[in-house]
């Protein structure tokens, strides 16, 4: 494997140039799904070249031109709910804090384009878990989630399909996460007041002590080093 810091990375948003390298994403999707043993919303090439040419994915190529990893962006429901999926890092280039990048881009990318939705994924991965969180997702039920039809069809790829149909949708092995885009600002918002209102507090250091305020108020005045000398001439 190659030393972390002798390789450098590209992450962009996917254009047309990319597409070359559709069949290569979706053979490691695939493969790495074996190897796990859990389950995958197979991709076919043509869906991740149609994705590429609408500007919404993400890759990461290194800077001699090699396919490095990609995750793609997706609205359900009209525009309300957006899911960050397939994220996907070529086996050499794993733990080099790749998939947070890329998963730092697709967030920037989908809050770009649809600033108003809540963005969502539902994963096994106790990598992307962590991503997720330090993004601002949080764990919720799937009945938080999109309720289309054709997001949750999808699944029919996965491995743990009838788990999700046992259940009616409510669970499977995938721990759902959530991003509000209004809570977010809610507790951004508030946080700032809190910061607002510390700043017009005054310092105790600053303040004047109650002793002294009781002086001023009878008159009464501080002490300086001459009048000591004079007291005691
Ligand atoms: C999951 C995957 C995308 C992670 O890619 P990566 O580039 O190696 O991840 P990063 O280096 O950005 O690591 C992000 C964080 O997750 C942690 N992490 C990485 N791999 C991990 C693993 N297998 N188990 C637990 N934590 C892991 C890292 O330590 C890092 O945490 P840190 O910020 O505290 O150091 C990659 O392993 C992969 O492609 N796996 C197969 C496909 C897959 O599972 N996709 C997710 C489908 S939802």
């Amino acid at each position: 494997m190659n030393k972390k810091e002798d390789i450098q990375f590209i992450v962009q948003v996917a254009s047309e140039e990319h597409t070359q390298f559709a069949q290569l994403i979706c053979d490691t999707m695939e493969d790495s799904a074996k190897k796990r043993g859990t389950g995958i919303a197979k991709r076919k090439p043509e869906y991740i070249i149609e994705k590429m040419r609408q500007g919404k994915a993400i890759i990461a190529v290194t800077s001699d031109g090699r396919w490095a990893g990609f995750c793609y962006i997706e609205a359900w429901e009209g525009k309300n709910y957006v899911a960050n999926s397939g994220l996907i890092v070529s086996e050499e280039f794993r733990k080099h804090g790749l998939a947070k990048r890329i998963k730092q881009k697709a967030f920037e990318l989908t809050r770009k384009k649809y600033p108003n939705a809540k963005m969502f994924g539902i994963t096994t991965s106790a990598a992307v878990m962590k991503i997720n969180s330090e993004l601002g997702y949080k764990p919720v039920p799937f009945s938080e989630l999109t309720q289309d039809d054709a997001f949750w069809n999808g699944c029919k790829s996965c491995v743990n399909y009838d788990i999700l149909m046992r259940t009616n949708r409510k669970i499977c092995l995938c721990t759902g996460m959530l991003y509000n885009p209004k809570e977010d600002e809610k507790k951004k918002f508030e946080k700032n007041l809190k910061v607002q209102n510390a700043k017009k507090k005054i310092p105790s250091k600053l303040s004047v002590p109650k002793s002294r305020k009781m002086q001023v108020a009878i008159g009464v005045k501080k002490k300086t080093k001459k009048d000591s000398l004079k007291d005691n001439q």
